[in-house]
Formats: structure tokens, sequence, C-alpha cells
């Protein structure tokens, strides 16, 4: 991704001082700010404090995390692994680069662990590049296809989306957002309607900030818009992201996801998931119940965090002192509700039969 003009990941590792570095995205919009993860805590920290967040992202930042625990440790692979498992629940991302690292590395001697960790990690973070461009380029077709049976009427192709699956959350080119910059690059002429994505706002503070940084055409909406918009026939189709998809097709995702795609099932436009085989928990028959979906601090809710008029970030208080909250971080989607999940392996339906085929082809 082009921030300010240079060309930038999410989570990069500079040799020349051995050092992990991330966008701390907790500073994002208003400030860009570069962090180096020191140490296995450290990643543990970025995780759970959402310096960087996005499945994808989490789980190459788990994998990293790997690196530096052993690097402290070459025999601490059990409790490293133990301590990144417990840094967020429901982005299965986070499961999957652990599995891979522990598998990978378990046999090797000692001596050597922490040479091979990171070469995986790098590897990990690489791949990840590859499969989100090729991700991109599949939905592109979709898009495109979609274009032309709309340009004889309209400016642009109208995409809604939620959350943050960007650029961001991955380490470069993102999964929805991904396929938003492949259909630009066609020369589709784009505009993405962005869902705010209460309670973090990682819509308002994410999504407009990657969009305006690559020039992409955007409006910010509140999370309750989209339903109106989708009945006044100003959205074309949605792309959203995923953090764990069942192999029935259920997608779990960013809270607000259900909502969405229930309006635009009743309003007959498309509804399409882009999501890495990582993200894709094949252990897992059917989505609805069965997921353990992160509920995170009632302060999310009763405060609104942003820039006060003086320039100085600053939390305002919306809700009475001891009102009871409830904020689930995630949603389930249903299969039924999505028209088809864009991977790097081209677009699937949403049942177990295309999904199963899947199974293994992420696999080196
Ligand atoms: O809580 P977050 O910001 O980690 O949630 C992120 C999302 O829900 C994204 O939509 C999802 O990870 C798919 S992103 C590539």
């Amino acid at each position: 991704m082009i921030i300010n003009g240079k060309n930038r990941q999410s989570i990069w590792y500079d040799a020349s001082g051995d050092q992990v570095f991330i966008i701390d995205q907790t500073c994002l919009p208003h400030e860009f700010r570069v962090l180096p993860l020191e140490n296995l805590e450290s990643a543990c920290v970025a995780i759970q404090s959402m310096q960087v967040r996005g499945a994808p992202l989490i789980g190459v930042t788990a994998a990293y995390g790997v690196y530096l625990g052993l690097r402290e440790g070459p025999d601490s692979l059990d409790r490293t692994c133990h301590a990144l498992a417990a840094t967020r629940p429901t982005a299965v991302n986070l499961q999957w680069a652990l599995k891979r690292c522990r598998d990978r590395l378990k046999g090797v001697p000692l001596d050597r662990r922490v040479e091979l960790a990171l070469l995986l990690a790098q590897s990990i973070e690489q791949d990840d590049i590859a499969i989100c461009d090729a991700m991109g380029e599949h939905g592109a077709d979709l898009m495109e296809q979609l274009w032309q049976e709309k340009s004889q009427s309209q400016e642009s192709l109208n995409i809604l989306t939620h959350c943050n699956a960007g650029a961001l959350a991955t380490v470069d080119w993102g999964t929805a957002l991904s396929v938003v910059y492949h259909t630009v690059q066609r020369g589709v002429p784009v505009h993405v309607w962005v869902d705010e994505t209460r309670p973090r706002n990682q819509g308002a503070a994410l999504t407009c900030w990657e969009l305006g940084q690559a020039d992409v055409p955007h409006t910010l909406i509140v999370d309750n818009a989209g339903g109106h918009l989708m009945q006044e026939g100003q959205i074309d189709v949605c792309v959203v992201g995923s953090d764990r998809t069942a192999r029935n097709g259920d997608v779990c995702n960013k809270v607000g996801t259900y909502l969405k795609a229930l309006a635009a099932y009743d309003n007959g436009i498309p509804f399409y998931v882009a999501l890495p085989l990582s993200s894709i928990d094949f252990s897992l028959e059917a989505g609805l119940n069965r997921i353990s979906i992160e509920e995170r601090d009632s302060d999310e809710v009763t405060e609104v965090v942003g820039l006060t008029p003086d320039g100085l970030p600053g939390r305002v208080r919306i809700a009475p002192p001891g009102v009871r909250t409830s904020n689930p971080g995630f949603d389930v989607t249903p299969a039924r509700l999505v028209t088809a999940l864009i991977t790097e392996h081209g677009a699937v339906e949403a049942d177990t039969g295309a999904i199963s085929a899947l199974q293994g082809l992420g696999d080196r």
C-alpha cells in the first residue's frame, strides 16, 4: 500500500536491526506511527490492544510473535504459542498460523529453531501478500462483470463494505479492499460506501484513511444507513471480509455484517465475502452458535474516542453512568445470504461441497 507516497506493509522485518515493525493502528487516522515489536510480550499486546488487527494480519503477527518468543528462549515453543493463542478468540487465522509454526518447528533442533521461525514468519508474510493479490484479481472479475451490466445507467459501481478488510487488516492489499483496488486498476469507476463500524470505528478510522491514501472515491455512512441506501438503489454490491468461515459457508465477521447481508438479500443485491483459505475453519461444520465471539469492553459502547476540538486525542461518554452494556465484536452471517466466497483460488459457492474441495490447497 502507498502511504504518503511510500510503499508500505502493515508488518515487516528489518534485517539491519533484527527488528519487526508494525503500523500502530490505534493511532490512525490522526497519526501515522510505526512501532517495533521488541519481544513476545509486545507482540501479544499489539494483537490484544488492536495495534494490529484484521484476521490475516493477526495470523502474520502471531508468526512473528513465535520468532520473538523463541529468540528469548528457543525451548519456549509451547509457552509462546499458548501466550499468543490467548490474545484474541475469533479470527481463526491466529490458530492457523500458530499451528503452522508449531508443526514446522517442533521437530527442529533448538539451535536452529530461531532462524527457522524467522524464515517461516517471513514466508507466511509474503504468502499473505500473494494470496490477497490473487483474491483481488478474482473479485475484480466479478465486479467488472457487474459493471458491464450497470455502466449504461450510472456513473460508478457502488460497493458497500463493513469494518476494515483492507491492506491494514492483512500485510498488503487486503481482502475485500483488494477486490476494490484491483477493480479500480482495471479502469472501473468505483465508489465505496464505508460503514463506520461502531464501536471501534474501523470503517471511519481505517478504511476511509486507506481509501483516501489510495485515491479511491468513498463516502462514510453510519452503520444503520446501509439498508436505506440499498432500498434507494445506491448500492450495487457488498464486499466484506471474514474472521472465520465454517465448512458450510457461514461467515463470521465484524458485528453488523449479518444485518447488511439480510438487507442485501431483501433487496436482491449480491453479497460477497473475500477471504483467504487461512480464514476457513475446516474443522467447523457450521458457524451459527459455534464460534467463540469476542466480548469486548463496556467502555467501547459507552464512550466515543476521537480528537477533541483542541486536536488532542480524547474520550467522550455518551451513556448514563452504570448502564448495562453488551459488546459482541463479531456476528455470523448464514451461508444462505452469501452470494459467493472470493478466495485466492477463485470464487466458490458458500456451501459444504465447494468449501471442502478447497481443503489442503493452502498447505505447503
Ligand atoms: O476486530 P477487528 O478489527 O480485528 O476485526 C476485523 C474484521 O472483522 C475484518 O472484517 C476481518 O478480519 C476480515 S479482514 C481482512
